[in-house]
């Protein structure tokens, strides 16, 4: 008799995340990704400040947010090559889902501003893998249009709050391996005393 394979841990799941940008429906449904985004908030936050904010764009919002991106990419440079433009277009209105990482930060108060940025960090990590985790794949990208007026309006951005980037979403095309990790040993030491080195460092 063969006995079933037993279950992955909570750490095999975060040992085998990977990033992919290849991701096709389906996306999370509105149950599934607010679990997920659940697990976004589970993240350590001095002050209870709660930084955290997530917009979801899915369905047939996404060609309207593309163009909205697009906007933000010219006023942020109108001589940005068209080629980019129809590249960012195509991601943004092609991906399963879209997840804007909004840092909603308090200038005010006695956090410090890094320590509430790394907390939006965190939680959009714990995202990742609560994806990886329920079958679904996400991949990180930068936001570099997003502090324009244009894009800030359209989004709903007021005061200090500003992007951490989006989330693409949906599930992975093929198996995702990743790229190979480095080795573990140059990147951790045990403090004796003595100052430290890294192997990643020599
Ligand atoms: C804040 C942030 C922004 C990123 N922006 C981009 C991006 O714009 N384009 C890109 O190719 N990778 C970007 N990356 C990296 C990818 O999300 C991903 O981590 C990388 O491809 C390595 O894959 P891995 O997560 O499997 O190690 C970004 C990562 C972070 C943390």
């Amino acid at each position: 008799m063969t006995s079933a394979p037993s279950a992955p841990s909570a750490l095999d799941v975060l040992l085998s995340r990977a990033s992919t940008d290849h991701l096709v429906a389906p996306a999370p449904d509105k149950a599934q990704i607010a679990r997920i985004l659940s697990a976004g908030i589970r993240a350590p936050d001095h002050g209870k400040i709660r930084p955290w904010r997530y917009v979801v764009i899915k369905g047939k919002h996404r060609a309207a947010f593309a163009e909205l991106v697009v906007r933000a990419m010219i006023a942020a440079d109108p001589e940005v090559p068209e080629k980019k433009i129809q590249k960012r277009r195509e991601r943004f209105s092609e991906m399963p889902m879209i997840i804007a990482l909004v840092m909603a930060l308090r200038p005010e108060g006695k956090i410090p501003l890094d320590e509430q940025k790394l907390s939006v960090g965190a939680g959009a990590m714990n995202v990742l893998n609560a994806l990886h985790a329920e079958g679904f794949g996400g991949f990180w990208v930068s936001s570099d249009f997003a502090g324009e007026e244009v894009f800030r309006a359209g989004l709903g951005l007021e005061g200090a709050q500003t992007l951490a980037g989006f989330l693409f979403v949906g599930t992975p095309e093929k198996p995702v391996t990743g790229s190979k990790r480095p080795d573990i040993e140059d990147y951790m030491a045990i403090w004796k005393g003595e100052p430290v080195a890294f192997g990643a460092d020599r």
